[in-house]
């Protein structure tokens, strides 16, 4: 028997490589998840009263700015599918569904003179579902679908906004913080302020650099530690929860790790990127980065904006209030960047002023690294694990949630490379953890294909497949579901585990219009499962064959 084994396995290797086979096992008490964000999965975009926001501006306005020009008026009509969700999240084994609020849902024009009973009622029915299958909720306030009446103001560049979005907050903690008990502010502000507001990327889509991104920033950051303080005095000893805020960034590798211009390259990407944000609340003195102070009072005064930073300033009693206001530290992550620094001539060319030409950083791609199905997300596990020491360094050990983290296909269930994603980064975070980074969760990004902003849905997240030409948005377990559901249950990585597509998928497969099937295998995720079979067919053959021989 030992023999057969001995040559099952040689057999494996040949047709797959050498397979990573060691399970690694997580600290008992880490926190699993799923996420999803409300434009993007819930539809009903003008149901029962809701307000319009600024992304249903956009896209009906524009629809040329989505790159299949379709919307989230339906999307995965969460608004009406949400129980079919919450058993997709039990599904799983996670412990935790990350899922946003819609502000104009809550509050159809922005403003608290105007609250709707059955946004109210839809996120309540969502909450008493997940805890009645003891899944927490972790609720995001803010992921980027502001009140397009809000926008019209000025949106995050007018500071009228940190006692709206207060009164926003206040009401949410009213009506839910009984069953809530992590929450996070805003997603990734980063996104809101450059790709809202710097260039034209995202709603509102100013595409005005180097002010406006600074000046919402600012407001976001007094928004936020404005929540935070009301959270405390008036929440949170009575509710018992949690609040945080949830940073995005890439790794930024220096292109040349011995280069000490590329080293100092990598560093300053990474105050722009995160210290933009985390400097002010997660360092013990608080504010912007020195650097970011510096760089953008010089080039503004060179520039000829005179004494005045284009960097707004924080007086010292606003340092004090932001400073410390999050209870962990919440990290979206997906990819990596090779960094170098601009030369002094601006030879890219970066617009002058502009975020990018303040940081002075020149962000590349290594050709060898592997593609998804988003041209901006590379497969670089390391990266993960390098930024998450750094954060740990920068900041002296904060707890870190990472709050986002997942891969983009094109389409199909038999999603290996997702998989593959999945275990290498997973891989990493382990690696980050042994080595005393405190990471105490990790939330899959996402719990189903949805609406992808500017790609529309070319561009596929999901653990679970969505049929969106079925009126009832059908869901389907993808391959990665079944692989994070036993990593969840587990609460370990396991790299031998891949199972294959079984009865219920394979009749949804054939359900599925031509154009996804076509999708999947311009993937090449087909083309594995082809492999997989095979494997198991000759694995078969040969287990009969030695069989027979030792009769
Ligand atoms: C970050 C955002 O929070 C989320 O909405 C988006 O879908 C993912 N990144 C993937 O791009």
């Amino acid at each position: 028997m030992r023999a057969s084994f001995k040559f099952i396995s040689v057999l494996i290797v040949a047709i797959h490589g050498d397979p990573v086979s060691k399970t690694r096992t997580f600290p008992q008490d880490f926190l699993w998840g799923v996420g999803s964000s409300a434009y993007q999965i819930e539809g009903g975009w003008n149901a029962d009263n809701k307000g319009e926001s600024i992304w249903d501006r956009m896209v009906h306005t524009y629809p040329d700015k989505i790159v299949d020009q379709s919307n989230g008026d339906i999307t995965s009509d969460s608004y009406h599918q949400w129980r079919r969700d919450v058993q997709m999240v039990k599904d799983l084994h996670v412990s935790t569904y990350r899922f946003s609020l819609s502000w104009t849902r809550i509050m159809p024009g922005g403003y608290m003179n105007h609250v709707s009973t059955a946004g109210i009622k839809y996120y309540s029915n969502l909450i008493d579902e997940l805890l009645r299958y003891n899944i927490t909720p972790m609720v995001t306030i803010y992921h980027w679908d502001l009140p397009q009446r809000l926008q019209e103001l000025g949106g995050w560049t007018n500071p009228e906004i940190i006692p709206i979005f207060k009164d926003y907050a206040r009401l949410v903690l009213e009506m839910f913080g009984d069953r809530v008990k992590t929450w996070t502010t805003l997603n990734e502000p980063w996104h809101v302020c450059e790709y809202g507001y710097g260039v034209d990327y995202m709603a509102p889509s100013y595409d005005f650099p180097g002010i406006p991104a600074y000046l919402c920033t600012h407001n976001m950051l007094k928004a936020h530690a404005e929540v935070v303080h009301m959270y405390r005095e008036q929440f949170q000893k009575r509710q018992r929860g949690r609040m945080g805020i949830t940073i995005d960034s890439s790794w930024m590798q220096p292109k040349d790790a011995n280069s000490p211009e590329d080293r100092e390259a990598s560093e300053r990407a990474l105050q722009f990127y995160v210290g933009w944000f985390a400097h002010p609340i997660f360092s013990k003195e608080g504010n912007y980065p020195k650097v970011m102070i510096d760089r953008i009072r010089n080039l503004s005064r060179e520039q000829g904006f005179g004494s005045r930073s284009r960097l707004p300033e924080f007086t010292e009693e606003e340092v004090r209030r932001i400073r410390g206001t999050a209870d962990f530290f919440g990290l979206n992550s997906y990819t990596t960047y090779l960094v170098h620094p601009n030369d002094h001539n601006n030879s890219v060319n970066f617009r002058v002023p502009s975020f990018d030409h303040d940081m002075g950083v020149v962000q590349t791609r290594d050709p060898n690294w592997q593609g998804s199905g988003s041209t901006w997300l590379k497969v670089v596990p390391k990266g993960l694990y390098n930024l998450i020491r750094w954060i740990h360094r920068e900041y002296d050990g904060p707890e870190i949630i990472i709050t986002e983290n997942g891969v983009s296909d094109r389409g199909g269930l038999e999603d290996y490379a997702r998989v593959d994603y999945l275990n290498s980064y997973l891989s990493a975070v382990l690696d980050a953890i042994e080595d005393g980074v405190n990471v105490s969760g990790y939330i899959v990004w996402s719990l189903m294909d949805s609406f992808e902003w500017k790609a529309g849905f070319t561009e596929k997240f999901g653990l679970y497949h969505v049929d969106f030409n079925s009126p009832k948005r059908t869901r389907t377990p993808k391959i990665s579901a079944k692989v994070y559901g036993h990593i969840c249950k587990s609460n370990s990585i396991d790299w031998s585990y891949r199972p294959v597509l079984d009865e219920q998928q394979l009749v949804a497969m054939a359900q599925l219009p031509a154009d996804d099937d076509s999708l999947a295998k311009a993937s090449g995720a087909a083309s594995t499962a082809t492999i997989w079979s095979w494997s198991l067919v000759l694995l078969m053959v040969t287990l009969v064959g030695l069989n027979t021989w030792h009769c």
